[in-house]
Order: structure tokens, then sequence, then C-alpha cells
């Protein structure tokens, strides 16, 4: 079968990667992709996610079994109805369903019709009674504007002062856009450590993916201005099984529930990946947010753990038939660990076109995979950067430290001018809890095996 991704992140080069292991798998293609996709023999196509009828002649020329879109502003556009409608096979939820990311007050009143546990808010389209409200609070918010904003458009705010301000940015000055700022949500800020659990949903059926923990703040011990993420570690200890079944029955059940009922006349069912970003408070867990896609870099560490043939998985999601693969689902046991290389001065201002060096290096370090984010190849095929995240890091390990030292390893090896990255990614965990036990390579497939490496071996000897 041959398959269409359409993205250009980490998230898509990881999807991609593990795409093109499928023994199903024909030609994968990338639009647009990035210089990781290009290298990894994806074949990029320079065609952009709003360039729709573009999108479906390739789809028929190059006869696509199924698309697979990647990033939320593709899918709160439409693209998955636009190209279902056409005949095509989709993984991605339909723009009424992406709402759950697209619209910060949908989400807010979709958790509250479901009674899922969520922070307690109210939902303004005007400045003047947000400021009233904000005004009665004894307690710190976060103001978030309704649309899409490039991830910025979600203000955590430590005084009244601030959010009064944040209400002015988003609201009267639009400085996350027009649409994005027409309303708002002010909710009560909640304390404690965040969790992403991400589950494949078709149908009925839901499927939880092991729990990761994103690293948002662009400077060590979490200082600095928030990010898209700065690296990601897989599975996350604090989520425990008790939990994960917690979540099942609190979160997942009762959201994809209500999207298949819908209300209000409406029905929206949700098929593709749901993003569950959680809060553990002193109160129990809360939602903090809902995506409609994978998460980046959460998917960088998950394609890295994952054995079932991903074609099979996506493609039974968009075929309804999920239920196939309860229980079925196989994962590398180690721990994953991926560190994000980024621009100096991302999230803020930064530079393009560097020289990246050394990636070949990297990815020699047994059980280690360098996924790009923002790279493209120049015309002698040199690796450029080309965006804030440039690189995901992504490493296996028996155990968790042992996947950082070699992530970390990995990372040592590739250069450009002002490349940042944290240094404390999955520290979190290996100071909360005696580390877990080595956990022993599984034997090697030969498609996963780098040369020289045999069957079984992980590359490394145990760490302890
Ligand atoms: N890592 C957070 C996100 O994908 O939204």
């Amino acid at each position: 079968m041959n398959v269409l991704l359409i993205g250009k992140g980490g998230r898509e080069h990881a999807l991609a990667w593990r795409l093109k292991q499928s023994a199903r798998a024909e030609k994968v293609f990338c639009a647009p992709g990035n210089a990781g996709t290009a290298r990894d023999g994806i074949t990029n196509v320079p065609i952009d996610h709003y360039e729709t009828d573009k999108l479906q002649r390739f789809c028929t020329k190059e006869k696509i079994g199924l698309v697979v879109i990647g990033p939320e502003d593709p899918l709160a556009a439409g693209l998955a109805d636009f190209l279902r409608n056409k005949g095509f096979k989709v993984f991605g939820p339909s723009k009424d369903a992406a709402r759950i990311e697209g619209s910060k007050v949908f989400a807010k009143e979709l958790m509250r019709h479901a009674d899922v546990p969520t922070s307690e808010f109210n939902v303004f389209d005007h400045p003047q009674p947000a400021r009233d409200y904000i005004s009665t609070r004894d307690y710190p918010v976060v103001v978030k504007a309704d649309g899409l904003a490039a991830g910025k458009g979600v203000v955590v705010c430590k005084t009244a002062e601030d959010a009064v301000r944040a209400v002015e940015r988003i609201m009267t000055r639009e400085e996350f856009g027009e649409k994005a700022g027409k309303q708002i949500v002010v909710e009560k800020r909640l304390e404690g450590e965040e969790v992403s659990v991400l589950a494949l949903v078709s149908g009925r059926t839901f499927l939880p993916l092991p729990a990761c923990q994103d690293h948002k703040a662009v400077g060590d011990g979490d200082t600095g201005p928030n990010t898209g993420g700065m690296g990601v570690y897989c599975p996350a200890p604090v989520a425990t099984p008790e939990l994960m079944k917690e979540w099942e029955r609190t979160v997942f059940f009762p959201t994809i529930h209500a999207m298949k009922r819908g209300y209000h006349n409406e029905r929206f069912p949700f098929q593709g990946t749901l993003f569950a970003g959680l809060m553990l408070t002193n109160q129990g867990t809360r939602v903090l947010e809902f995506n409609c896609r994978f998460g980046d870099p959460e998917t960088q560490a998950l394609m890295m753990r994952l054995k079932t043939d991903l074609l099979d998985l996506l493609e039974a999601v968009a075929d309804e038939r999920l239920q196939d693969f309860e229980g079925k689902v196989e994962w590398d046991p180690r721990p994953a660990v991926c560190v994000v290389l980024c621009s100096g001065g991302y999230p803020g201002k930064y530079a393009t076109g560097k020289i990246v060096t050394g990636l070949s290096d990297a990815d020699a370090v047994p059980d280690v995979k360098v996924f790009h984010a923002g790279t493209k190849l120049d015309a002698q095929n040199r690796v450029l950067t080309d965006g804030g995240r440039v690189l995901g890091v992504t490493a296996l390990g028996a155990t968790l430290a042992a996947a950082k030292a070699r992530a970390y390893e990995a990372v040592k090896r590739i250069n450009f001018p002002g490349m940042h990255y944290r240094t404390d990614i999955a520290d979190k965990a290996l100071k909360a809890k005696p580390p877990a036990p080595p956990v022993e390579a599984p034997k090697l497939p030969a498609k996963f095996r780098k040369p020289g490496q045999r069957a079984g071996d992980g590359g490394e000897k145990p760490a302890g």
C-alpha cells in the first residue's frame, strides 16, 4: 500500500520512519517532509497541507491507500473530511471533532457536559466581564485564547494583573490572531505534575498508549518560556497502571462517548489520536487540554518503542476495527528518552539555515534514532536548520538512566551554530523514585537492527 503522511516536524519523521518499516508499505510519501524523512528513503512531496486540490490529485496519481494527517492545523481546517469525501482512507479526526483542540471553549464545554475532571472555568466574549471575573478570583488563573495560536495562546498567570494583561493581549490587541481571540477561557491555575496520555480512537473503541512526560519550558529545571516541548521520556513512572485504568474510566471513556453521542443536535465522533494533557493535583487528576493528534515530541519516544506494525494499527483506526488490536499492541519494554535540540533564541526569534554536523555519528550510537523536526537539505545535500525545534535525539536503554545517558552521548556528537538543549530530560522521574530494574532488549527483527548489531543486542550493558 502507498501511504501519504502530511506534515514536516519531528512527529511526522517518527511516524514516517515506522510506516516505512511496515511489511505492507510500498511507497511512503511525506508532504512536505524534512531532511530526515528524505534521508530515510521517504519521498518528500512539495505540497502544503492547505493545497487541498493538489493533495487530492497526488493521492489519485499515486494510488494512496492511507493518508495520515500529523499536525492540528490541517485537521482543524477540515483536510480529513475533504480527502474522505473524495474517497480516500484517512487517519485523523473530522473538522468537527478536531474542535477538541481547535477550540478551547468547545473542549471545556465538552468536559463539563461529559463530567470529565477539569479545572473550574468561565468563557468570555468581551474583555470587561473577563476582567471583572478575574478581580473576584482568590486564586491564580490561566487565560486561553479560544482558537489555535501556534501553541502560544495559553497564558499561565501569576497575578490578577498578569491575567488582565493576557486578556488585553488576546482580545483587544489580537496578538494571537483575530479569530483565536474572539472568545477566551479563564480557568483556575492548577499545580502538580503533568503527564501526556495518548489514545488511538475509532468508533467506540480506544486504545491508550504508554504515558509520556514532556518538558515544556526551554531551560533546565523548568525555567524560561514555554515551548512546543524540549524533550520527553516514556513510559512515565508517575502514570501507574492503576492511574492509567482510572483515566480510561474518567477521561477517555466519557469524552469519546460524549463525542459519539453528541449534544445540541450535533454529533462529532472522534477518529484518530486523542491526546489528553493531564495534571496530577492534590485533589486528583484534572484534564488541562485535549489535542486531536499525536504529540510532539511524545511520538518520537512512542515510535521508538512501538513494535506492532504502525500501518496495520493506523489502518485499523481508519477502518473502525481497532478492537482487533485490543491487548495485542506490542511495545519494546525498554524506556525511551528524546532530547530536543533547538535553534538559539527559540521559542523567540531564531536564525535558520545553519549547517548541522555529526548526524551520522549520532545515529551510529546503538539504539539511537535522530528524528528531524526543523531541517531541510540544500543543493549539496547538506542538512540545514529550518525551524525552532531542529532535531529530536531519541534513545532506548535498559533503564531510564541508560536511555538518558545514551541520548546525551548522541547529542554530544551533533552541532550547529547556536544549538541549545536541556540537560535534565528525564531527571524528574530519575530523582523521584528508586529506579526501575533493567529490562532486557527484545530480540530485534533484522529490519530494526543497525549494521553490526545482533538480535537481542541492545548495544550496551544494562546500567543497573
Ligand atoms: N508535546 C505537547 C504537544 O504535542 O502538544
